[in-house]
This record gives C-alpha cells, sequence and structure tokens, in this order.
C-alpha cells in the first residue's frame, strides 16, 4: 500500500508541474496565473475536484512520445462557487502554450458533457496557441466536438469564458457561443487570423493588441462582454456574474436578501427627466436608484453605449434591465444597440431572469450607413427577442417612446406584461416638430407666418400625442406613475409576474433574422 501511495504522490506532482517552473517563471512574469492558480482563485476554497490528471496525449509525431504531460495541458474538473456547483476548465500554457489535442479536447468534452447532463454551468479559462500542430486533424476534430456541444448546452446551462491568453483561428469560435466573455486586458487577444497573416495578405500593419485585444473586443467587435485589468479581477467578475444566474434553465436565479426596502421611493427621480424634450440625461441614475442596493452589473459597457443592458436584483431577485441611454445618441438604437440588447433578451428568456425595459427612445437611427448595413434585419432581431421572451416582462416609458422603437423596446403590443409611463412620457408616431413639418406641409408653405403657424402646431401636437394620456386610454400603458414610486411598482409587478405561464407554438425552432 505504501509504495502505491508514494507512486499516486509522485504522480501527483508531476501533475501539478505542469509545464515545469521555467514556463511557470515565464507565465507569472508576463502576468499571468497558471492554470492552478486561476482555478483556485475562481472556486471556493477547496471544492476543487480535479478530473482526468493523469490523461495523455496519444500521439507519436513529430517526437511527441518523447514529451506526453500529465494532464495534456488543460486542468479539468468541477468545484463550487458561492455554494453552488460549476464544472471549468483551465488552459494550461505552460504545457505545449495551451495548444488543443485530442486528449486535451476529450478532458473538456468529459466535463462539457457533465455539466450538461447535471445542469450545471460550465466556465471555460482559455490560454491557448489552438490546434495543436502535431496532432492536425485530431485537434480539428476536437474543436468541433467541442463547438457542437457549446451549441447543444446554449440555452440550458449559462457558459461563461475568460479570455486570458491568446485564442486565436476557429479556437474563438467555442467562446464566441458561450453566453458571456471576459477578457484581461494586454493579456488576451482573440483573432480569427493574426497580425501576420493579415499583414501578408493585405499588406496592413496593425498590433494584436489593436487587433484584437480587450479594449477592441469590447467597443468596437462587441466580441467581449466585459475588460478585467488582471487575471484575478477576472476571475471575480466571473464569480459576481454567476451570482444572478441559475444553474439551468429548469432553476430559478439565486434571491439574495437585501436590507433596501421594496417600498422605498426616491423624490429625486421627479427631476431626472429634464423639461427639455430634446436634453440628455443619465439614465443609469434612474437604474441605479431603483434597483437593490444600487448594485448593478453592466454587461458591454463600452459597446454599442446608447443602450445599457446589465443585471440587477429588485428585492432580491434577479432582473435583466436594458434601457435606452438619452446621453448617448439620444438613445436612438442603432445596430450594435439591437444586437446587444437582443442577445441579452434572449439570454435572461432562456434562464428565466425577468425583463426590466426603461424606454426613452426617439426612433432608429436614420442614415445610409445603417441602412446599408441592415438596421431593418438587425432591428429585427430586438423585436423578435423580445416578442420571443416569455419572461415577466415590465416596461418604465420615461420619455420619448417614438415610432417603430415605441413598438420594439418591449411594448403592450409585443406582449409587455405590465408597462408603465412618467407622467413625462411622450408616445407617438414620431417628435412633434417631424410630424408637423409632414402634414401640414401645405399649410406651412402658404402660410403668412409660418414659425408662428408652426409652433402652434407643434404645441397643439404636444397636447395631443405628446404626453402618455392618449396611450393610457387606450389602455396600451397599465398605469402612469409618479417617477418617485418607480421601484415600489416594479417590485409589485415582478411579484404579481412570477407565476407568469405562457404557452408558445410547437416549433421545432424559430427564425430569428440573423
Ligand atoms: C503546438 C504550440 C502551439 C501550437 C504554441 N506552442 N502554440 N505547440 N501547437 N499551436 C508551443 C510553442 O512551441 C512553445 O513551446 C510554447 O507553446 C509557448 O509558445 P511561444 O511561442 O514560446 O510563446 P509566445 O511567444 O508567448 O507566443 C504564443 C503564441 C505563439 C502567440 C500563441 O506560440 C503562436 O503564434 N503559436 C501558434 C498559434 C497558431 O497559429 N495556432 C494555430 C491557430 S489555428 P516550448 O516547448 O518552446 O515552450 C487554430 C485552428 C483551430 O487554432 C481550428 C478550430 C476549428
Amino acid at each position: 500500500m505504501t509504495s502505491a501511495l508514494d507512486s499516486l504522490k509522485e504522480k501527483n506532482l508531476q501533475a501539478l508541474a505542469g509545464g515545469g517552473p521555467e514556463r511557470i517563471a515565464r507565465q507569472h512574469e508576463s502576468g499571468k496565473l497558471t492554470a492552478r492558480e486561476r482555478i483556485e482563485g475562481l472556486l471556493d476554497p477547496g471544492t476543487f475536484l480535479e478530473l482526468d490528471r493523469f490523461v495523455t496525449s496519444r500521439t507519436e509525431h513529430f517526437g511527441m512520445r518523447d514529451k506526453k504531460v500529465l494532464g495534456d495541458g488543460v486542468v479539468t474538473g468541477s468545484g463550487q462557487i458561492d455554494g453552488r456547483n460549476v464544472f471549468v476548465f483551465a488552459q494550461d500554457f505552460t504545457v505545449f502554450g495551451g495548444s488543443l489535442a485530442e486528449a486535451h479536447a476529450n478532458k473538456i468534452v468529459k466535463v462539457m458533457d457533465l455539466a450538461l447532463q447535471s445542469g450545471t454551468p460550465i466556465i471555460g479559462l482559455n490560454d491557448s496557441g489552438g490546434a495543436r500542430i502535431q496532432e492536425g486533424v485530431q485537434s480539428l476534430g476536437g474543436y468541433a466536438e467541442i463547438f457542437w456541444r457549446n451549441v447543444q448546452a446554449s440555452g440550458v446551462v449559462p457558459q461563461i469564458s475568460l479570455i486570458m491568453g491568446p485564442c486565436a483561428g476557429g479556437a474563438v469560435y467555442s467562446p464566441a457561443i458561450t453566453d458571456f466573455v471576459i477578457m484581461v486586458d494586454g493579456k488576451s487577444h482573440m483573432f480569427i487570423t493574426g497580425p501576420e497573416v493579415i499583414k501578408a495578405v493585405t499588406k496592413e500593419d496593425v498590433s494584436k493588441e489593436v487587433l484584437g485585444g480587450a479594449v477592441t473586443h469590447a467597443s468596437t467587435s462587441g466580441v467581449a462582454h466585459l475588460v478585467s485589468q488582471s487575471d484575478a479581477e477576472a476571475l471575480s467578475l466571473c464569480r459576481r456574474l454567476l451570482s444572478y444566474l441559475p444553474l439551468n434553465n429548469l432553476a430559478e436565479p439565486p434571491i439574495v436578501s437585501t436590507f433596501d426596502l421594496p417600498t422605498r421611493s426616491e423624490e429625486r427621480l421627479r427631476t431626472l427627466v429634464p423639461e427639455q424634450p430634446n436634453q440628455p440625461y443619465d439614465i443609469r441614475e434612474l437604474i441605479l436608484a431603483v434597483i437593490d442596493d444600487a448594485q448593478f452589473m453592466e454587461i458591454h459597457p463600452l459597446y454599442a453605449q446608447n443602450i445599457i443592458v446589465g443585471f440587477a436584483r429588485l428585492a432580491g431577485q434577479s432582473v435583466g434591465v436594458v434601457a435606452n441611454q438619452p446621453k448617448v445618441l439620444a438613445g436612438c438604437l442603432d445596430i450594435n444597440a439591437s444586437v446587444k440588447a437582443a442577445r441579452f433578451v434572449r439570454f435572461c428568456d432562456a434562464f428565466n431572469i425577468p425583463l426590466v425595459t426603461f424606454v426613452d427612445v426617439p426612433g432608429f437611427l436614420p442614415g445610409t450607413d445603417q441602412e446599408h448595413g441592415g438596421i431593418i434585419r438587425h432591428g429585427a432581431k430586438l423585436l423578435y427577442a423580445y416578442a420571443e421572451a416569455s419572461v415577466p416582462k415590465v416596461t418604465v416609458i420615461t420619455r420619448k417612446a417614438y415610432g417603430g422603437a415605441y413598438d420594439v423596446m418591449s411594448s403592450k403590443h409585443i406582449r409587455g406584461d405590465m408597462n408603465f409611463a412618467f407622467p413625462t412620457a411622450e408616445i407617438a408616431v414620431m417628435g412633434p416638430e417631424g410630424a408637423v413639418n409632414i402634414i401640414f406641409r401645405k399649410e406651412l408653405e402658404e402660410a403668412k407666418n409660418p414659425v408662428e403657424l408652426r409652433q402652434s402646431l407643434i404645441a397643439e401636437y404636444r397636447g395631443t400625442f405628446s404626453n402618455p394620456w392618449h396611450a393610457a386610454g387606450l389602455g396600451y400603458i397599465d398605469a402612469v406613475i409618479d417617477p418617485a414610486e418607480t421601484r415600489p411598482h416594479l417590485i409589485r409587478a415582478l411579484s404579481l409576474l412570477r407565476s407568469k405561464r405562457q404557452q408558445t407554438p410547437r416549433r421545432k425552432h424559430g427564425n430569428i433574422p440573423l
């Protein structure tokens, strides 16, 4: 027995050594933690149960027969975050550059299968040189096996990817399918083709940071949802994100107790919306004022800032918040905002997270760029996502809800469950100036004093349409509320809707305009 235990001890030491002290030192020098340190930082202390520690590559090409490393460059297993189970894999850059080969892929596939069978979230810590060159097609096959499982798990268990080093070529498609991508600033890069290939093909000179660094993906491409300044911060963002999510699509998100009273009113909200309809304000102030303890986890904060999405809690219950941001592009919906919000709405819907929508939207952004870029099909994604969502949907119109954007932003007509409006709401086909120019064009052309006439027509239009009363009179708005009472109204509505059940037609799947 002693010798058996000794051999286990020796094997364990070998496995824990990863790519050896020199490569581990290099990893540390470059400001990165090792795979095992990352797992330790992610999970509750002492909860990691490692699987497949002794798996090695079966490849013999290119001298690989003599280069086998226990674990094959990825550490996999399960553990707990805030006492809840998760499955995790962490690529070990110190072993063959974390490159993915058959055995490495099989280990990831195993935890993905276990996660799917048990309804447990999957967290992937990516730090890899991509497909292991020595293994060729087995590496490619391994990636495809992972992609297939990413798709099977989509909408069943939350999938979170942390990019903590290189992630290039086809390898990017696993994180891309997962629900959230967190990148470490300055340490992580994602691209299909790297700077050298780009230079050779197009002669373009671009650094890997500009091409596929964290800030680029968080602000320009929208591939990354969150950016951290260090490995440790990325791990803590992941833990925080998970706290809002259920373990799977059949479970409810955890309830977190709070001392923030559900009846709390906020008088300052009475003056948040400026008197001047074109004066911007920060919708974040409203969000922070109404949610529990002002704790908002914004998702995609640097991307399409004309719409805000993120997680919060109301009376301890997780909610997904979507809000037009009048401070940026006057809160117009454009291509990126539509896609950003649509994906978020669909995530919340898949995982039983009610949606709270704050509306102040003058319409879709006009322009050739937008039209030619496909605002029609991209805007349709948001409309589709809201219409399809069967979780409780509560909407508050604070000011403008014009045109098609009124319909899209969780209106009653696409089955918003409770739709409130502030007294400052303006619900109309378009703003007064545009409307008057169109419907009274002739009268204005013929008028002796067109300026005066325009002003009086605008005032008349405002009195008729630019208020919530017409919509409220038709039942399109369930209640016009005192802005100070927004929090109690939202909490009451969500509590009523908690038992909401909605039948959807039987079908294989819908055909969202991709
Ligand atoms: C095998 C690899 C490897 C790979 C790195 N290594 N990438 N081994 N297959 N793909 C090994 C190196 O040989 C080295 O081994 C160790 O990892 C560390 O690599 P370095 O180059 O020393 O590190 P660094 O300077 O930090 O550069 C990291 C890197 C670079 C940028 C990732 O290694 C690189 O460009 N690698 C190739 C990337 C690539 O083109 N991959 C294929 C992408 S296409 P030693 O023994 O010296 O420590 C792809 C297709 C996926 O992945 C398709 C899915 C459908």
